[in-house]
């Protein structure tokens, strides 16, 4: 089993579940001609991102990692007229690419993007006590991934849901030789959410077009 079995399966999925969306592919050319990294979600896993938040209902969603808002759109698009997302980006650019997306797909008025560092955007959220999110989605620099869980903790309602992206790796995860920043991330993150104090959670490892990979996702307890 390869990549190319893996990534052709993705665009059958693709075809066959999720067809022509002009504005996703539109976001997906505009982050290109940007120069932002090919590194959002497939569109299979926006789908996911989409249907857990119709069946979980939520309407108050933040995100940590915008690049250029394509997992933001996804999820916008499944918001009811009143939902909203907080959503965080570091990289001035990738924010202007994400706001100028918004308004392209026509959900920029659902969404309140906060540039800078996102302890210090999350810390500065905490400090407007905000009403509780009911999805947290974790997507930005790996090795803050125990703080990002923390303050979803935090900031999220009890039964609220925790998605955490990339946390297989490739499988690099695995054996305690490796310490790149980005692996033992990704292992804080299954240490942290597998608090079962704090969390009912569990991680799932994905193949497709963005390769060999996993997401954790949980409820906060
Ligand atoms: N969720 C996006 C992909 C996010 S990629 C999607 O699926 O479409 C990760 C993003 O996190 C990048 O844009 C990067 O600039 C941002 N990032 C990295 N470190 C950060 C930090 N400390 N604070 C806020 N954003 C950060
Ligand atoms: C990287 C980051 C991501 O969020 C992702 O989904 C894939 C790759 C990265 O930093 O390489
Ligand atoms: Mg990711």
């Amino acid at each position: 089993m390869s990549q190319k079995i893996w990534t052709d399966a993705d665009a059958l999925i693709e075809h066959q579940m999720i067809g022509d969306d002009p504005v996703m592919t539109s976001i997906v050319a505009a982050n290109k001609a940007a120069g932002l990294p090919a590194i959002d979600v497939s569109p299979a896993q926006g789908r996911l991102l989409e249907v857990l938040v119709r069946t979980s209902g939520a309407k108050r969603i933040l995100e940590i990692g915008t690049l250029g808002g394509y997992s933001t759109v996804w999820m916008a698009r499944a918001l009811p007229e009143d939902g909203r997302i907080v959503t965080m980006e570091m990289e001035p650019l990738h924010a202007a690419t994400a706001k100028a997306n918004f308004e392209r797909a026509g959900v920029a008025g659902k969404i309140d993007l906060r540039l800078g560092a996102a302890i210090a955007s999350l810390e500065a959220l905490a400090a407007e006590n905000p009403a509780p999110f009911d999805m947290i989605f974790i997507d930005a620099d790996k090795p803050n991934n125990q703080p990002y869980i923390d303050y979803a903790h935090r900031l999220g309602r009890k039964g609220g849901l925790v998605i955490c992206d990339n946390v297989i790796r490739n499988g690099d995860i695995v054996g305690a030789s490796n310490s790149d920043p980005n692996v033992t991330g990704a292992r804080d993150a299954l240490a942290t959410m597998g608090q079962r104090n704090r969390f009912v959670a569990t991680a799932i490892q994905t193949v497709g077009s963005k390769g060999y990979d996993g997401f954790a996702i949980g409820v906060i307890a």
